[in-house]
C-alpha cells in the first residue's frame, strides 16, 4: 500500500507512519517543516519538503499515485488563531482545499483528515459523541469544521471518500523511543508542564481553578498519540475495504483534570530525578513546578521528560484501557455517514 502522509513530519504525523512503517506499506510524507522536524522522518519513507499552499508542490508528489493521503497539516494554536485567524484560514482552510482539488487531479480516491474535536465547542453534554452539535468556540475548530464540510461536498462530486478522525488531546510518545524530536513551543497542556518541569518555561498558567470539576481545574479527554496512529491504519483499511464516509471521534472518555496532570507530572520528575543529589523538584500546589536553578541538574528531568510521557502512571495504561480504537469498525457502523 502506498500512503501518503502530509503533514508527516510533525508529532502525531510521526506516529502514524512508524505504523504503516511496521505494516511494510511505503509510506512519503510531504511537509514544509514550519513545526515538524526532519529529524522525525522515518529512514524508510520518502520526505518531499513543499507547502499544501503551493498546488504545483503537492500537485506533483500526488501524481505518483498513492492509495490514501492522510491530511495532518495544520496550525493548531487555538487562542492564537482567535487573535491572527487569517494565519489559520489561509494555511488549514485554503491550503486543505488546495489539497483536496490536487488530490482530485490526481485521482486520490482516500482520503482521511486530522479533525478535532474543537469542532463542537462547549460541550452540551459528557461524553461528547459523533452526534454532538458543531459549534466552534475558537476560529481553529472552524478551519477543521469548514475541511469536513468540504469533503462532504467533494465526496458527493468527486470520486473522493474520506475519514474525519475529530482527535480529542493527543498525548504521550513512542513507547520505543523511536520519534525523538520534541516539538517547539509547543501550546498542548502536557508538553507545556513539562518543559515547566525542565525549567525551560518558568511557570504554568493554568485557565481557571473554578471550574465545576472536584479539583476546580479544567478536564480534558486526552488519548494516546501510539494509539490515535493506529487508528489511521484502521481508518484508511475501513476506506480500502469500500466501507464510505465516517466521522469519528478519536478519545479516551478517560477525562483528566489540568490538577492531576501537574500532580503526576511532579511525581513522576521527582521519582525519576531520586538517584539525583540536590536536585530540587517542588511541586507548588498553586500549580507551578520549581526547579533547582543549576543547568546541569536539569538533565535528569531532561529525560525524565521522555520517560514521564511514556510513563504509564502518568498516560499509557489509563489509555490503553479505557481507549476503544480497536473497535473503531464497530464505532463505524454507529457513526457511518452515508454519501
Ligand atoms: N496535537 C493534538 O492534540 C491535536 C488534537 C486535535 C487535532 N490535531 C490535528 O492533528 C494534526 C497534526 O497535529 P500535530 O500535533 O502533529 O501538530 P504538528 O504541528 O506537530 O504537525 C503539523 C505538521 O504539518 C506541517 N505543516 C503545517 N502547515 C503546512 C503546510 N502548509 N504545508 C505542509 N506542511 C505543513 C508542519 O510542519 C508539521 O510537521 C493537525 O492537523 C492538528 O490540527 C492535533
Amino acid at each position: 500500500m502506498k500512503i501518503l502522509l502530509v503533514g508527516g513530519a510533525g508529532y502525531i504525523g510521526s506516529h502514524v507512519a512508524l505504523q504503516f512503517l511496521e505494516r511494510e506499506d511505503q509510506v512519503g510524507i510531504f511537509d514544509n517543516l514550519s513545526s515538524g522536524l526532519k529529524s522525525n522522518v522515518d529512514k524508510r519513507a520518502r520526505f518531499s519538503e513543499g507547502d499544501i499552499r503551493n498546488f504545483d508542490q503537492i500537485a506533483a508528489v500526488l501524481e505518483e499515485g498513492w492509495d490514501a493521503v492522510i491530511h495532518l497539516a495544520a496550525f493548531k494554536a487555538a487562542g492564537e488563531s482567535m487573535i491572527t485567524p487569517e494565519k489559520y484560514s489561509h494555511n488549514n482552510i485554503s491550503g486543505s482545499l488546495n489539497l483536496i482539488a490536487a488530490c482530485s487531479k490526481a485521482k486520490v480516491k482516500n482520503f482521511i483528515l486530522s479533525s478535532s474535536a474543537a469542532v463542537y465547542g462547549e460541550p452540551e453534554y459528557l461524553p461528547v459523541d459523533e452526534y454532538h452539535p458543531t459549534r466552534p468556540a475558537n476560529y481553529y475548530g472552524y478551519t477543521k469544521l469548514a475541511i469536513e464540510e468540504n469533503l462532504e461536498w467533494y465526496s458527493q462530486l468527486r470520486d473522493l471518500s474520506y475519514v474525519s478522525l475529530r482527535y480529542f488531546n493527543a498525548a504521550g510518545y513512542d513507547n520505543e523511543g523511536r520519534v525523538l524530536g520534541l516539538e517547539a513551543n509547543p501550546a498542548n497542556l502536557i508538553p507545556v508542564v513539562m518543559e515547566v518541569a525542565m525549567g525551560i518555561r518558568p511557570n504554568l498558567l493554568v485557565f481557571g481553578s473554578d471550574w465545576d470539576t472536584p479539583d476546580k481545574t479544567a478536564i480534558r479527554d486526552y488519548v494516546h498519540v501510539t494509539d490515535l496512529a493506529n487508528a489511521h491504519v484502521l481508518a484508511v483499511d475501513h476506506l480500502l475495504e469500500g466501507k464510505g464516509n465516517l466521522i469519528v471521534n478519536l478519545g479516551s472518555e478517560n477525562g483528566i483534570s489540568v490538577q492531576q496532570i501537574v500532580d503526576t507530572a511532579a511525581r513522576s520528575a521527582w521519582r525519576m530525578c531520586q538517584g539525583a543529589d540536590a536536585i530540587i523538584v517542588n511541586m507548588n500546589t498553586s500549580f507551578g513546578i520549581d526547579i533547582a536553578e543549576d543547568p546541569h541538574q536539569h538533565r535528569p528531568l531532561r529525560m525524565a521528560l521522555r520517560l514521564v510521557l511514556g510513563e504509564p502512571a502518568l498516560v499509557q495504561q489509563p489509555l490503553h484501557e479505557g481507549v476503544v480504537f480497536g473497535d473503531l469498525p464497530h464505532l463505524a457502523v454507529a457513526q457511518q455517514v452515508e454519501s
